[in-house]
């Protein structure tokens, strides 16, 4: 079976390189069938979130695999509509509920939110004193959120989700993260499917004889990033996976570094105050 190396939190627990991404998954057997293949695979590492839906499809797999509970790394988030104090400590107990499990492997902040989100990562901290979240992080935050957060927090994140592709680097973001030990996880790495046809991506992937998903998902490793790949397709996930075999060269990298466009697929958080 595939081994995925992992990468240590400032929490002490560590997180796996690469996680199965669940976003748009349907809930069903579509998800708990992904997941399965995943794990089979090798993954040990699963992200939802409660705005997914498919948090019981994902904690129904992980406890049907067959693998113990502490060698499987959960991530799910806090959505926005559930921000403050009091709702993000309900919102965390509904969620456990749903995924079936007694504690969640990362707990993060989804988003920004403005007004709410100092008092979200309160609710974050003191699941992690009571052990009920083992790490806790945040996800689309940059610069200016993070500088926030860090001014006022008891705990500094252990993660921070955010857009990253070739693409999209977030060179300061990473940079803050790097200085403050906060590891960074790639979403939508694979840009959500919209530059697989990359003239440089195409060339870098056919100097390695790999596709350019892994490509695409390697330039994340090798930034020593967690990459969450999303796809439903057993072959497709198990390609994925399969990245730790080969290395981009140097000129390779610098192909890749060199195609920053600023190219956000989904919401860019770089609007929100
Ligand atoms: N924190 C956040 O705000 C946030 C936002 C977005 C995403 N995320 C997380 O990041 C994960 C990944 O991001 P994403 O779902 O936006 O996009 P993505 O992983 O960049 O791309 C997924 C798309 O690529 C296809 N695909 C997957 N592997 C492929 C392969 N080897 N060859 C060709 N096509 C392939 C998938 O189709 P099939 O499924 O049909 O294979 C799907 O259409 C999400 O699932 C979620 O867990 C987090």
């Amino acid at each position: 079976m595939a081994s995925i190396p992992t990468i240590p939190l400032n929490s002490g627990a560590h997180i796996p390189q690469v996680g199965l991404g669940v976003w748009q998954a349907p809930s069903g057997a579509v998800t708990r069938n992904a997941v399965l293949a995943a794990l089979r695979w090798g993954y040990r590492h699963i992200d939802t979130a409660r705005i997914y839906g498919n948090e019981q499809d994902v904690g129904e797999a992980v406890r049907s695999s067959g693998i113990p509970r502490d060698e499987i790394f959960v991530t799910t988030k806090l959505w926005n509509e559930d921000q403050g104090y009091d709702s993000a400590l309900r919102a965390f107990d509904d969620s456990l509920e749903r995924l079936g499990l007694e504690y969640i492997d990362l707990y993060l902040l989804h988003w920004p939110v403005p007004g709410k989100r100092l008092d979200s990562w309160r609710a974050l901290e003191r699941l992690f004193d009571e052990k009920r979240a083992r790490s806790i992080g945040v996800s689309n935050f940059l610069v200016p959120h993070l500088t926030e957060l860090l001014g006022r927090a008891k705990h500094v994140p252990a993660a921070n989700q955010i857009e990253l592709t070739p693409f999209l680097q977030r060179r300061e973001t990473r940079a803050l993260c790097k200085q403050q030990g906060i590891v960074v996880e790639a979403y939508s790495p694979l840009v959500r499917g919209q530059r697989f046809s990359h003239p440089v991506v195409r060339e870098v992937a056919r100097g390695v004889g790999r596709s350019p998903a892994q490509v695409l998902l390697r330039w994340g490793i090798q930034h020593g990033v967690v990459v969450l790949p999303k796809s439903t397709h057993p072959e497709r996930i198990e390609e994925n996976g399969d990245l730790f075999d080969f290395a981009l060269d140097d000129a390779a990298m610098q192909k890749l570094d060199a195609l920053e466009e600023g190219l956000t697929t989904g919401w860019d958080p770089a609007r929100e105050r």
